[in-house]
């Protein structure tokens, strides 16, 4: 029986003891596994909430560009099962994955675990904060959004369930492809720093594969993928104020709607995750860092000569939208060729996945310096940021007016530092070439503003590692890193042949930045964000070869220290909520007060202007604010598209505070392959009644033509 047919009958086959004694009998059964894949919507606040990201308090949402989703991925030997999720986020924090675990305790008992389950953040910057519960990472977000928290945890769990009810059996492969011209790096001095011979076995300063694995059902039908490639969801900059997936997220879109043909955005059936790898140091906004008036190059710090001249980088694209788009579709493109490129190798072989919390400060390692010629004992630091992350990053310029690079003492700082908590002299010795900002480890109030308790987490199927990593690694850390764990892996199990590592970013607890001690150095963003020191890296290398020795040997390892439960903490939330809203006199909620032009065509831009209620009344998960419909020849309305489409913009604005009124534009870039007809665009919404109570409306414009080309004389 060749393993399809077997796998086929495996999959009929009901009673888990058969099964067992068959998977006894025949090993090389193990090519088939369970396979789940769900994908829910994430989306929180779209109005009036700081994004999470470039840390910028005036950069609030008034509206939404691209939905965020959940995307997860379940893969299951018959013994263990291993749950892979990425979702459209900044990053995810302990108590996000936590309340997570709880809901599905609810529904599952033990079935789905800290131990089983990864979530992996894709790290766009356009995302609605407050989601984490640290107080550092809740400073520009005036403090936690539960609103952002909830709809975070409900489209993760959601996204589970999802895949738990859609489990088949199915086969896994892998293939690697490469991607140029998507990524460059940010902080090349600092990679300069790490040792010659070492950078001579790359050809570039970032990496540029692509890894994927794809998920076919038995029976054929595909199922899933899952892209990793190491890149900032950055194209969409400060200045954004419309929630976005990004470039990655937009990625992922372009996948979905290619094999879920008939189906809106998130509701096929086919799902595809473009997921966050060693992208710490990585930015796709190609034309790199130029000075904002002048254009000329920045100055070796990244600054400009130009009074308040500021030095970022952008590009490739003429705008943050057309970047994005431009970056999501060479990701596309290539994670495309390669899908239908039939040249994947199978993954065979069982499900092992292992995690460990690790107290960072109580960590030692050993450390060859390369300077002393000498094997040094190391240990991590008690959690600190350096006077470089005040400075931003050249995707991202800070709202200090520090310059990257600084190793020296600002009085001003020094001042509000102090009155925060004073780092200790140990501290001072302990994070070395870093000049301490904030010695966030030893603030203890009002709770905790950084973690010293990360989760450690790495699954084996086949012959593919992941390593679920609390932060982000730098190029050089992520390559480290996979090369580590690729030699521990063959040295314990010599049996697991050609084995792929994939370093999966921003999983399950967030822990800042993780340089290598030489670019640390250097203390650009990344070293400065280096938050446990300058061996960092060197702990999680002792770690990882760790965790991979027990997946690969089989063997269990001890769970380590429990993280803080900070959502038992009485946490600081200075957003307001909305009050109520009130249309303006003489109109009503949905009214179009603006419609579109009677005429259009392709590359036109449609405009509509309709009073609204606040948008934070309804997130309108798994649903939309806006729908733009054709009439069809049986005189029905179908929809084309929604607000989770590239070629639609929803925007939001206040129009009077003490009135509690609003209204919404809704924009529509008519595609190239638009069909011609008769057409109109749905608002739909929830207003705040000033007496309490949230309640529907809707509106509709009149119906606008749109011509095609050959119809054009
Ligand atoms: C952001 O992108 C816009 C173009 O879309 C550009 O005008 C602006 O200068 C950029 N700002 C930053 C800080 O990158
Ligand atoms: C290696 O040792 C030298 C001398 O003690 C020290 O200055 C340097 O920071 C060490 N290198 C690293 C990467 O720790």
């Amino acid at each position: 029986m060749d393993s399809l047919g077997l796998g086929l009958w495996l999959g009929k086959c009901g009673l888990i003891m058969i099964c067992l004694l068959i998977g006894l009998l025949m090993p090389s059964a193990a090519s088939s596994y369970s396979i789940g894949i769900g994908i829910s919507d994430t989306t929180g606040p779209v109005a009036e909430v700081v994004f999470m990201g470039y840390a910028k308090m005036d950069q609030k949402g008034s509206g939404l560009h691209l939905r965020t989703f959940a995307r997860s991925f379940i893969i299951d030997d018959g013994q263990q099962r291993f749950v892979f999720v990425s979702v459209d986020s900044a990053m995810i924090g302990h108590d996000v994955k936590a309340a997570v675990l709880r809901n599905l305790e609810s529904h599952y008992n033990n079935l789905y675990t800290e131990t089983n389950v990864m979530i992996s953040g894709t790290h766009t910057h356009s995302s609605p904060g407050g989601f984490m519960m640290d107080v550092l990472f809740d400073i520009s977000t005036y403090g936690f959004v539960k609103e952002s928290f909830t709809a975070l945890v409900n489209g993760i769990t959601k996204s589970i369930d999802k895949a738990h009810n859609a489990i088949v059996p199915g086969r896994i492969f892998i293939i690697r492809g490469e991607v140029l011209d998507a990524n460059i790096n940010r902080s090349p001095l600092a990679y300069l720093n790490n040792p010659r011979e070492e950078r001579e076995k790359y050809k570039y300063n970032v990496d540029k594969d692509l890894m994927q694995l794809q998920f076919i059902a038995l029976n054929g039908q595909p199922l899933g993928v899952i892209n990793w490639f190491a890149v900032h969801p950055t194209s969409m900059n400060n200045t954004n104020h419309l929630v976005s997936s990004d470039n990655v997220g937009y990625a992922s879109v372009l996948f979905e709607k290619k094999m879920n043909k008939n189906n809106m955005i998130g509701k096929g059936s086919f799902v595809a995750a473009f997921a966050s790898s060693n992208l710490g140091d990585v930015s796709p906004n190609t034309r790199g860092p130029k000075c904002e008036f002048t254009g000329n190059p920045c100055t070796l710090q990244y600054t400009c000569d130009g009074e308040k001249e500021r030095c970022f980088s952008s590009g490739p694209g003429r705008d943050m939208f057309e970047s994005t788009s431009i970056i999501a579709h060479k990701l596309f493109d290539e994670a495309w060729n390669l899908w239908i490129s039939g040249t994947a190798t199978e993954v065979k072989g069982p499900v092992r996945v292992v995690h460990r919390f690790v107290e960072m400060p109580k960590q030692k390692a050993n450390f060859y310096n390369e300077t002393t010629k000498k094997m040094e004992e190391v240990q991590g630091c008690f959690p600190a940021m350096g006077y470089s992350f005040a400075a931003g990053t050249t995707d991202g310029p800070g709202s200090f007016a520090f310059e990257q690079g600084t190793t020296t003492s600002n009085p001003f700082w020094n001042a509000v530092r102090n009155f925060l908590a004073k780092p200790l002299d140990e501290d001072v010795r302990c994070h070395g070439a870093k000049p301490i900002l904030l010695a966030t480890g030893r603030m203890v109030l009002p709770y905790q503003w950084q973690p010293k308790i990360v989760s450690t987490h790495f699954a084996l199927v086949g012959n593919v590692a992941i390593a679920g990593v609390p932060g982000e690694f730098t190029t050089m850390s992520g390559r480290r890193l996979r090369n580590t764990v690729k030699n521990a892996i063959a040295n314990a199990d010599k049996s697991i042949e050609d084995v792929q590592v994939i370093v999966a970013g921003l999983c399950n607890t967030y822990s800042d930045y993780i340089a290598t001690p030489e670019e640390y150095q250097i203390q650009r963003y990344e070293g400065a964000s280096t938050i446990f020191g300058p061996h960092t890296l060197t702990i999680y290398l002792k770690q990882y070869t760790e965790l991979a020795i027990h997946a690969a040997l089989k063997i269990a390892v001890e769970s380590g220290p429990t993280p803080l439960d900070l959502s038992k903490e009485k946490l600081i939330s200075l957003v307001p909520p909305v009050l109520f809203d009130s249309p303006k006199w003489g109109t009503e909620f949905g009214e179009c007060v603006k419609q579109p032009s009677r005429f259009a065509r392709p590359g036109d831009v449609v405009v509509a202007r309709f009073i609204s209620g606040h948008p934070r009344n309804n997130f309108m998960t798994g649903s939309t604010y806006l729908t733009i419909e054709k009439l069809e020849e049986d005189e029905t309305w179908t929809s084309v598209a929604t607000d989770a489409d590239w070629e639609t913009k929803f925007i939001w604005e206040r129009t009077s505070i003490i009135l509690g009124s609003s209204q919404v534009i809704i924009k529509w870039e008519i595609p190239e392959t638009v069909l011609p007809g008769e057409y109109r665009i749905r608002h739909n919404g929830y207003y705040r009644y000033i007496l309490g109570g949230v309640y529907p409306y809707q509106g509709v414009t009149g119906t606008f033509h749109v011509k095609t080309p050959n119809l054009n004389y």
